[in-house]
């Protein structure tokens, strides 16, 4: 009897150890998942922290930035210009536009990109 006690313990623990090593294995990758799968609410914060101080919440341009010519990213002259372009010019800036590689995803740049889209069809 006292041999079995001890085996359920150890049955037990082991359990414990095992769920505790999952949730802890599981845990950051459901984080890592929220944060790679940019959903529009993410990409919409990303804009607002790293964008709009430009270019302005609905990318028509801020005071800061009609003060450094941004172009209105609703206007047809930005939409008409193909995703690839888009995306270049966010990764690796123009002009006065800082390059953003090094601190956005490819992930998060191609959802700018789709962000930026949603701003003309908003008008
Ligand atoms: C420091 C100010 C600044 C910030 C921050 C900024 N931009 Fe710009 N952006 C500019 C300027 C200035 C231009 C015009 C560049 C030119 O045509 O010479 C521009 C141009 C653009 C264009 C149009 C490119 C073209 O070829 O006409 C897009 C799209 C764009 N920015 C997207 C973004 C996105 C997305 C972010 C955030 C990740 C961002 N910008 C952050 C200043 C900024």
């Amino acid at each position: 009897m006292p041999v079995r006690k001890t085996r359920d313990s150890v049955v037990c623990v082991a359990a414990i150890l095992i769920a505790l090593v999952a949730a802890i294995i599981l845990f950051p990758a459901s984080v890592v998942r929220a944060n790679g799968g940019q959903d529009s609410a993410a990409t919409k914060a990303t804009f607002r922290t790293k964008c709009a101080m430009c270019h302005g919440q609905d990318g028509s341009g801020s005071e800061v930035g009609k003060s450094m010519k941004v172009p209105d990213l609703r206007s047809p002259e930005v939409q008409k210009l193909p995703d690839a372009e888009l995306a270049r010019v966010i990764s690796d800036g123009k002009g006065g536009m800082l390059p953003f590689k090094s601190s956005l995803s490819e992930a998060q740049i191609h959802a700018l990109v789709s962000y930026v889209r949603s701003l003309r069809q908003k008008k």
